[in-house]
């Protein structure tokens, strides 16, 4: 055996600082698991690469309380299309939103650099770590994995280690070089910026040339295109797909042009020069996709290494052309071809997993690598730092990852190899023929492209049955659960759902219960919070809250009031509030009493939204975006990642079997 200089054990190593590697840092951080991220680079990113957050990324990121990247983005409201006319001169073909009505609150596209988004990350990882009883989620810098086992006989025990992983630690003066950090397959980075010394520095621990073995309940690949930890799983786990010839410059310039819609995203086709893609960001900057070659034709003799920014602006000008653009500040540039492969499988024996770039990747253009990359190891990360807490059953819950995120890896390539055909198109009759389809394409894409329409498979945690269906016909098992404003039923507040349902580790039970005006009605609703009260929240281990998600709400806390029951439960009812006395009419469940605190105040809504049109008030629920009915409501289970686990009545009896079964499979149980 080596000699190592360290030998430690950690629950969580994550290798990669990327927005897959810090998405499941700050899970482990919120949820106070001990993990470890290590990154071979020194410094975040600077400049480039992705640059667009699509509407579900930034519910996920408001759900950390993240909420000031929506503030600081730039917002992408409008697309244009623009074709040749039957002269060859390009024009604009049509104006429609980049977006989708009705989706979400965060209602387009936001544009900022991902290095923005990776120093909010690290700044939420930090914060976590002032909770005394949560360890901090340290990520260190000049570090990288050299060897990978796992002991097949430790698999199975719970409070093992199996996963040995050796680190090597470096210099700043041995860094793999800066650039290479790519994720479309060798693509050439270049920044015109010199490296920032203001910069947050990853921190660097141990003396240059140590190795040292890590001992890990679980170990999470994220990183990148050219995965250490992919190749290390073997064969089994390479990436399968395609790789076009075509050839794609990308650049952020302040452009100096007269093209109109320069502050839009516009899709620029032509039939001198290709296509052009240009989405508009902060400070002034435009993105620019621009196509160098189609792979097809027979001049193309044009290697990536040879591309430069002339060359790329060129280009745009030849596209653009009568219309005229230039830049005297470039901010960062790159070239490449795109690969679109996915792996076959995101999990090696529960304890391995591979999340964003390193299981799938895809061309820029439809802007989905960020986005789909956090969301990876969103869905990941909860399963594994709730299985490392002890609280739920790690064989039931972890499987379901490699099944739910291979499915949307597969549909984002699907997608992405039909819009890079269809942005791609070069002669006129091609473009004509597909200007339809692609304005249709697009308008449909919002749903794929929002990762709102992401819709997780039947499984343990999303129970699919007919039922439901009539029950809440928006509100579908595997979908997210959507934001409505509700109102505080003690004081009138009108309030996001989505913000009283954080990103920490608690699954929810969102009783609809319907006109509890109706006693009736009311008694089921209570027959139903008494049991959920007195028989299965105390089935259940509480969990440790971080404060820090409840920042933004103010809520008072104390320190021994941090563990909370891991099942929280809501009331939102449709009664007119006058006619409810909370006290007197409402099980003390939805409400529950604290010896120094009293009452709680802050789980029963009423979805009554009162609007004034023409001086007459008007009174409408928020059920009826959820598909529930206002007389009888409905049950809503949704899973710590705001996913809809399960949809039941509130009445029937079977009703209780269901929800019991469901938290039984999934959460350790106080008695075993
Ligand atoms: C030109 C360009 C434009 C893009 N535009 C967009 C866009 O508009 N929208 C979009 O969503 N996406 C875009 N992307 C893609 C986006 O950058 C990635 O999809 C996203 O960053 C993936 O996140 P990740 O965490 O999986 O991987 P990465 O961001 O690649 O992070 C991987 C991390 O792991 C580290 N690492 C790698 N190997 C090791 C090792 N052996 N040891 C330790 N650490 C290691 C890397 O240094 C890096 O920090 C673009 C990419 C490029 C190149
Ligand atoms: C996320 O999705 C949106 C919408 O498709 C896209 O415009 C944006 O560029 C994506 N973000 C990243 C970082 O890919
Ligand atoms: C609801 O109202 C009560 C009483 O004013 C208040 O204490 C509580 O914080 C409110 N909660 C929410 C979520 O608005």
């Amino acid at each position: 055996m080596p000699t190592y200089s360290s030998v430690s054990k950690v629950d969580v190593l994550i290798i990669g600082a990327g927005p897959a590697g810090l998405m499941c840092a700050l899970w482990m951080a919120r949820l106070g698991v001990n993990a470890r991220v290590v990154e071979k680079r020194a410094t975040p990113v600077s400049a480039g690469q992705a640059d667009g957050i699509q509407s579900r990324t930034f519910e996920i990121l408001d759900s950390f309380g993240l909420d000031q990247v929506w503030r600081e983005s730039t917002h992408v409201k409008e697309a244009t299309f623009w074709d040749p006319d039957e002269n060859g001169k390009i024009h604009r073909s049509s104006r429609v939103p980049n977006s989708m009505k009705g989706l979400s609150r965060f209602d387009c596209t936001g544009t900022i650099h991902q290095g923005v988004i990776e120093s909010f990350l690290i700044q939420a990882i930090r914060a976590s770590a002032s909770v005394p009883s949560h360890p901090e989620v340290i990520i260190e810098g000049n570090i990288t994995p050299s060897s990978l086992h796992i002991d097949e006989t430790l698999i199975d025990d719970q409070d093992a280690y199996p996963v040995m992983v050796t680190l090597k630690h470096f210099d700043d003066a041995s860094v793999v070089d800066a650039k290479s950090r790519g994720n479309i397959d060798e693509s050439l980075h270049k920044t015109s910026f010199g490296d920032d010394d203001s910069k947050p520095k990853y921190l660097q621990n141990a003396q240059p040339g140590a190795e040292e073995l890590v001992l890990a309940k679980y170990f999470v690949g994220c990183d990148g295109a050219h995965s250490w930890v992919r190749k290390a799983l073997g064969q089994e786990f390479r990436l399968r797909g395609e790789t076009t010839e075509a050839i794609w410059g990308a650049m952020d310039i302040i452009p100096v042009t007269d093209f109109p819609d320069i502050r839009v995203r516009s899709m620029v086709r032509s039939t001198s020069g290709g296509s052009l893609m240009m989405i508009p960001r902060e400070n002034k900057l435009v993105r620019l996709y621009i196509q160098l070659t189609d792979g097809l034709s027979t001049n193309c003799l044009l290697t990536r290494s040879m591309v430069t920014p002339e060359m790329l602006i060129e280009t745009a000008q030849r596209i653009l052309s009568p219309y005229t653009i230039d830049f005297t500040y470039i901010h960062w540039w790159s070239a490449y071809q795109i690969v679109q492969r996915s792996g076959d499988h995101f999990d090696k024996q529960g304890r391995i997993f591979l999340a964003g770039d390193a299981v799938h990747t895809h061309s820029p253009k439809a802007g989905q690598g960020m986005n789909v990359s956090m969301q990876d190891t969103y869905n990941l990360g909860w399963k594994i730092g709730l299985a490392c807490k002890g609280l739920v059953r790690p064989t039931a819950i972890i499987p379901t990852y490699d099944m739910e995120r291979k499915l949307v890896a597969k549909e984002l390539i699907a997608f992405d190899r039909k819009f890079s055909e269809l942005l791609s198109m070069h002669s006129a009759k091609d473009i004509s023929e597909s200007s339809v389809e692609l304005k249709q394409f697009f308008k449909k894409a919002p749903l794929f492209t929002t990762g709102i329409g992401v819709n997780y498979a039947s499984s343990i945690l999303t129970v699919v049955d007919d039922e439901a269906y009539g029950l809440a016909k928006y509100t579908v098992p595997g979908k997210r659960f959507a934001s409505c404003q509700v109102t505080n039923h003690s004081d009138g507040r009108v309030w996001e759902l989505h913000h009283r349902m954080p990103s920490d580790g608690r699954f929810r039970i969102m009783v609809f219960g319907g006109n509890i005006a109706d006693a009736e009605q009311r008694f089921g609703v209570n027959t139903l919070g008494q049991w959920l009260g007195k028989t299965l929240i105390p089935r259940y281990p509480p969990i440790n809250i971080c404060p820090i998600v409840d920042r933004r709400l103010q809520t008072v806390r104390f320190q021994s009031e941090l563990m909370t029951p891991i099942i929280e439960i809501f009331l939102v009812h449709t009664a007119p509030r006058d006619q409810i006395d909370v006290l007197r009419d409402v099980d003390s469940t939805y409400h529950p009493w604290h010896p120094k605190l009293g009452w709680d105040y802050d789980h029963i809504f009423t979805a009554s939204r009162v609007a004034t049109q023409d001086n007459i008030q008007l009174t409408q629920s928020v059920y009826r975006d959820y598909g529930i009915d206002e007389e009888r409501g409905a049950v809503v289970l949704v899973r710590p990642d705001g996913y809809v686990g399960m949809v039941t009545s509130v009445a029937a009896k079977e009703a209780r079997t269901k929800i019991c079964n469901w938290f039984d499979s999934l959460l350790q149980g106080l008695d075993n």
